[in-house]
């Protein structure tokens, strides 16, 4: 093979798309592809709303991500032949009492300043856009270019799209196989071997466990739980994502509906605690009091791949041949497109593009003095 992709997230299955589409013969090994943090994630494509304090270097490249997703779906449900769930929805970020006014205030001020798309609006203006929502909220800040994709419509139809360009998809535990000092190719559960020129390591939170993997490569992912609720119910309740406190409510157009999530630092624990579901949906109903009539279908936790600076960790490692692609946190769906362009790029044989090159690896094997 050209290129063995290890993982079959989000992440993975663009890069094996992408790859695929550019020529090249993939293979993608995951015991059960799409079912880690890719399956639970709510699937903003919010570069603006969620851009932090102090973000300033990452907004660009996450804004330049977001801009491709048009493009990018179209190709997707080409190749895939089935809708992946993107939607233009936009994004209300709204303050329930007069501290959160205050702190909307300042979130809206920093956006400015960067000259984000934003627009601030009044009490009656945000429940003019949202008639569901609570008669108490006190003023909101519009974000129109923030939206969303499904993210179990887009895994499946990554998949669909990787079968039909022909990528081979194993269901199997991976260990990276090198040789000579260089990265072979990967072996399987059942000791079958994938002889290829380049192995992506996109595990996610996992990636640093992945035998096989010089110390020096293994990335410094961590597991950051987030806890997350299905509910269906009323299609009109919302139109937009509607955001508050700390809770996010996805309309997904259809009825169904996602409110979120928990950050949590708790290693590798999955399990839904009671107090978190009670948390999320006492906020969410505070925003829009008709979700305490939506049927609850899911309360699950998933595990996203942090890294130390919460940065991606995309890039060559120090074993030539082994690329690593994971740590995107919180925006695994916002930057599968310009991840998945770089990587394919690269084992086509070009040069990483300069956006990107502030997520490589090295940043941590340099703090380490382990490398270069
Ligand atoms: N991007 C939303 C989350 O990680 O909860």
């Amino acid at each position: 093979m050209d290129a063995a992709v290890i993982g079959g997230g989000v992440i993975g299955l663009a890069v094996a798309w992408r790859a695929a589409r550019a020529g090249l013969s993939v293979a993608v090994v995951d015991p059960d592809p799409g079912s880690g943090a890719s399956h639970f994630a709510a699937g903003m494509i919010a570069p603006v709303g969620e851009a932090e304090f102090g973000e300033e270097a990452v907004i660009a490249i996450n804004r330049n991500s977001a801009a491709r997703y048009p493009s990018f779906i179209a190709e997707l449900e080409l190749d895939g032949g089935r809708s992946a769930g993107y939607r233009q929805t936009g994004t209300l970020h709204v303050a329930i009492d007069a501290d959160e006014q205050v702190a909307l205030e300042r979130q809206y001020r920093y956006r400015q300043e960067l000259e984000l798309p934003v627009e601030r609006l009044t009490s009656r203006q945000t429940r003019d856009l949202e008639p569901g929502l609570s008669p108490s909220i006190r003023g909101g800040m519009l974000v129109e270019s923030d939206h969303q994709v499904d993210p179990r419509a887009m895994v499946a139809t990554l998949l669909q799209a990787c079968s039909r360009l022909g990528v081979q998809i194993h269901r199997s535990r991976a260990s990276l196989l090198v040789e000579s000092g260089r990265a072979a190719g990967v072996s399987l559960d059942r000791g079958e071997r994938i002889e290829a020129s380049s192995v992506v390591l996109a595990a996610g939170c996992w990636s640093g466990a992945v035998e096989g993997v010089p110390d020096e490569d293994r990335p410094p992912a961590r597991p950051v739980k987030g806890q997350i609720l299905r509910l269906r119910g009323a299609p009109e309740m919302i139109a937009r994502t509607v955001r508050g406190g700390s809770v996010y409510i996805l309309p997904r157009g259809d009825g169904r509906v996602v409110i979120g999530g928990t950050v949590e630092e708790r290693g590798f624990d999955t399990s839904v605690t009671a107090g978190a579901v009670y948390e999320l949906l006492r906020e969410a109903r505070a925003l829009v009091p008709d979700v305490a009539e939506l049927e609850l279908l899911e309360a699950s936790a998933g595990l996203r791949p942090g890294s130390p600076d919460n940065m991606p960790m995309v890039g060559d490692s120090t074993t030539p041949g082994l690329i690593i692609a994971t740590g995107h946190y919180r925006n695994g769906y916002l930057l599968a497109p310009a991840t998945a362009d770089a990587v394919a790029s690269v084992l086509a044989g070009d040069a990483w593009p300069e956006a990107t090159r502030p997520w490589s690896p090295s940043r941590f094997r340099r703090t380490a003095g382990v490398g270069t």
